[in-house]
C-alpha cells in the first residue's frame, strides 16, 4: 500500500490542505490536488520546461520533485503571475504583444520562467535571457518572437520600476 501524507502548500498567496499520497510530484499536486490546470506536463522527466514554476521566485521543474519537497515555500505557478484580473503581468502582455504563442503548451512554463529571470536579475543581458529560455522547449514558435516578448518585457518592467520609484 502506499503510503499517504498530509501537506500545506502555500500556492499563489493560498494555502491549500492535500492529502495524496507521499511520492506526489509537485506537478501532479498542483494539477490534481490544487486544480490549478495551467501547470502543464510534457515529458515529466525534466527536459522540456512546460512544468515550471516558482518558489520561493526561483525557477524549478515541478515534475522533477515531490511535493513534500515544496512545504514551507512560496510556490508561484501561472495562474498567480497576473496583478490582478484586470491586468497581466509584463511578460504575460509582451507575449500576447509579440505573437509569442502558438499552441500554448509551452507558454506556462516559459512565462514563470521569464518572470523567475527578469524579476531576480533586471539587467540580465540578451545573452543571459538567451541561455534561460534555452532550458525550456516550445515546437511552434522558433523563439525568436519569445526572445523579442522577452527585451519588451524587460523593457516594460524596467519602465515600471521606475514608475514607481518616482
Ligand atoms: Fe517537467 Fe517536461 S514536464 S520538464
Ligand atoms: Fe506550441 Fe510552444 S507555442 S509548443
Amino acid at each position: 500500500m502506499s503510503q499517504r501524507c498530509t501537506l500545506h502548500l502555500y500556492v499563489n498567496g493560498n494555502r491549500y490542505t492535500i492529502d495524496t499520497e507521499a511520492r506526489t510530484t509537485l506537478a501532479d499536486a498542483l494539477r490534481n490536488e490544487c486544480r490549478l490546470t495551467g501547470t502543464h506536463l510534457g515529458c515529466e522527466h525534466g527536459v522540456c520546461g512546460a512544468c515550471t514554476v516558482l518558489l520561493d521566485g526561483q525557477p524549478v521543474r515541478s515534475c522533477l520533485m515531490f511535493a513534500a519537497q515544496a512545504e514551507g515555500v512560496s510556490i508561484r505557478t501561472v495562474e498567480g503571475l497576473a496583478p490582478d484580473r484586470d491586468n497581466l503581468h509584463p511578460v504575460q502582455q509582451a507575449f500576447w504583444e509579440s505573437h509569442a504563442v502558438q499552441c500554448g503548451f509551452c507558454t506556462p512554463g516559459f512565462l514563470c520562467l521569464l518572470v523567475g529571470l527578469l524579476e531576480e536579475a533586471p539587467d540580465s543581458g540578451i545573452d543571459d535571457i538567451r541561455d534561460a529560455l534555452s532550458a525550456n522547449l516550445c515546437r511552434c514558435t522558433g523563439y525568436q518572437s519569445i526572445v523579442n516578448a522577452a527585451i519588451a518585457a524587460q523593457r516594460r518592467m524596467r519602465e515600471l520600476g521606475s514608475e514607481s520609484d518616482r
